[in-house]
């Protein structure tokens, strides 16, 4: 695969590292570049992040502490159960099980090589791996389990550096009929929202269903379904069969994949504007910022994201400008954002009348957000966002 960089976001840190420490010794950080591959129009990182710096037994991210996230998952769960009827189903990272928990009733298998996700899986009776996934893994579960039915994986795959023996070993693991599900967040989504916080340390990959084609080529994989979803910005769920599986191939595949070629998802040029934009981004978030801290007014931050790192980062925003962060995850709450040394606190504490204005770092959940917060906007708070462009709500 041969890259060609076409965005510089700077400095930056591993987004999950949350740090106990206001002034750390030492913290880890990179220089995160994108790329854009000629033949596959693939978009990754220039450089990979080691594994084990970012998924160890520290992982912040618990799925189901989002009653969002968790009303989608069993949602999909019923709905899979009643389509596809699996005896099976495997999942990859399947972090601390708010989605394998949905099947009970039949063989359900986790991969999760972040230790402390895979004991609370294990604990409650899902068999669950802590390793990476990876050809050797996938035959070790073949030999201890057997084949499967439907392979799920959320926001994993595109984390997992080694792509092609990354589908090659799912392709492997599926029956004769068996599915793919890949859910991750989606290129054209952030082209067009100019969401440059979907480039962090651990998506070393954001797909479009056009550059997933030409990946599978040699593999035994093939399309057959694609759903766009809200989730995380805006991401697709792609359904992949064995080439000779039974399921019917959907013309809605061509149709987005057109929709993908009309934004320009396959020519270079592209990302050269794309990247244009992100600079101007910049520029005007730091101008809000500075236009708001002039006026003496108080800004906090919304969600303490790992996208919101790339941003916070990239524009140099930090104490001077956000006092601090409020976030509901217990396990972020009395640390402090990587790279920028922001406090996190529970929003018990922080969520109160001196505040004037909220930088959403989750801006992902922005309705959810601003129908929980009517007291801070009937009181003249406001929100402020970057995506699409840098404003206030
Ligand atoms: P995610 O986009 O990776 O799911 O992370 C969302 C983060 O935002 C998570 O740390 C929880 C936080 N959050 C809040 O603090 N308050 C909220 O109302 C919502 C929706 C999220």
């Amino acid at each position: 695969m041969e890259k060609i960089e076409f965005l510089d976001l700077g400095q930056q840190p591993i987004t999950n590292n949350f740090l106990s420490n206001e002034a750390p010794q030492n913290e880890f950080l990179y220089n995160l570049r994108v790329g854009y591959d000629q033949a596959t129009s693939l978009v990754s990182l220039m450089e990979f992040i080691p594994p084990i710096k970012m998924f160890n037994e520290n992982y912040a991210h618990r799925a189901s502490q989002s009653q969002t996230m968790r009303k989608a998952y069993k949602e999909l769960s019923d709905n899979l159960k009643k389509k596809f009827k699996p005896k099976s189903i495997l999942e990859i990272g399947s972090n601390d099980g708010v989605f394998l928990k949905n099947f009970n009733n039949i063989i359900n298998v986790g991969v999760e090589p972040c230790k402390n996700l895979a004991k609370i899986t294990n604990k409650i009776g899902i068999k669950t791996y802590s390793e990476f996934w990876n050809y050797n893994l996938s035959n070790k579960i073949i030999n201890e389990i057997g084949l499967f039915d439907i392979v799920y994986s959320a926001n994993t795959v595109s984390h997992i550096h080694d792509l092609e023996d990354a589908l090659y070993s799912i392709s492997n693991i599926l029956n004769k009929n068996g599915i793919f599900i890949l859910e991750d967040p989606s290129l054209l989504e952030t082209l067009k929202k100019v969401s440059y916080d979907q480039f962090y340390d651990e998506h070393a990959y954001v797909f479009s269903i056009y550059s997933l084609n030409k990946i599978i080529k040699d593999i035994d994989l093939e399309i057959f379904y694609v759903e766009k979803l809200n989730t995380h910005g805006g991401s697709n769920r792609v359904y992949f069969k064995k080439k000779f599986g039974n399921q019917k191939v959907s013309n809605n595949i061509d149709r987005m994949i057109s929709e993908e070629k009309e934004l320009g998802i396959n020519k270079f040029e592209t990302y050269l504007d794309f990247s244009k934009k992100i600079k101007n981004s910049k520029k005007n978030l730091k101008n809000l910022f500075n236009i708001i801290k002039d006026k003496n007014k108080k800004i906090i931050g919304y969600g303490a994201t790992y996208k919101s790192s790339t941003v916070l980062n990239y524009c140099k925003i930090d104490k001077n400008y956000i006092e601090y962060f409020i976030d509901t995850t217990p396990n972020k709450q009395g640390k402090f954002t990587p790279g920028t040394h922001i406090p996190i606190i529970d929003p018990k504490d922080g969520m109160n009348e001196t505040v004037d204005f909220a930088f959403l770092g989750a801006w992902n959940f922005r309705k959810e957000i601003m129908n929980k917060e009517i007291k801070f906007i009937d009181r003249g708070g406001k929100f402020i966002t970057h995506v699409p462009n840098p404003r206030i709500l």
